[in-house]
């Protein structure tokens, strides 16, 4: 009786802390890591994404291959400066994904 009641209480504890990584969604991602640049609406307009250009992602033709790419690799400029940081150390494919598939979501 007593062991059984154990793994019930560790199976829920276990649900409990996988739960909020699958509640993670391309928008919540898309404001962690990108909207300070490019705005939560994707064009561009919050201060730092006017003062180094960040592209209005609304009005963007890319492709999702294209897109994908832009996240993993980000910007430079010719002086070899980033504009916009290279995602690919610190999100996974599965979470690119999300994300291409919200900036796809922001054109209208
Ligand atoms: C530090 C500011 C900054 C952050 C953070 C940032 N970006 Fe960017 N992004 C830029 C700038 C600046 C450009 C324009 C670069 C250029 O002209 O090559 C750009 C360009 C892009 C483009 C290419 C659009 C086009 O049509 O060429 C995409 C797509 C994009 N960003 C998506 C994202 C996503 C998704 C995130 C979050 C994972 C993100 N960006 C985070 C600054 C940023």
């Amino acid at each position: 009786m007593k062991s059984g009641r154990l793994i019930w209480l560790v199976l829920a504890g276990l649900l409990g802390s996988i739960t909020p990584a699958r509640a993670e969604d391309g928008a919540t991602l898309f404001a962690e890591n990108c909207a300070a640049c490019h705005g939560l609406d994707g064009h561009g307009q919050t201060p730092q994404g006017r003062k180094i250009h960040a592209k209005d992602l609304t009005r963007s033709q890319l492709t999702r291959g294209e897109i994908a790419r832009q996240i993993r690799e980000g910007s430079k400029v010719k002086t070899g400066k980033s504009v916009m940081q290279p995602f690919a150390d610190k999100l996974s494919a599965a979470q690119i994904d999300l994300l291409v598939a919200h900036v796809l979501r922001l054109r209208k």
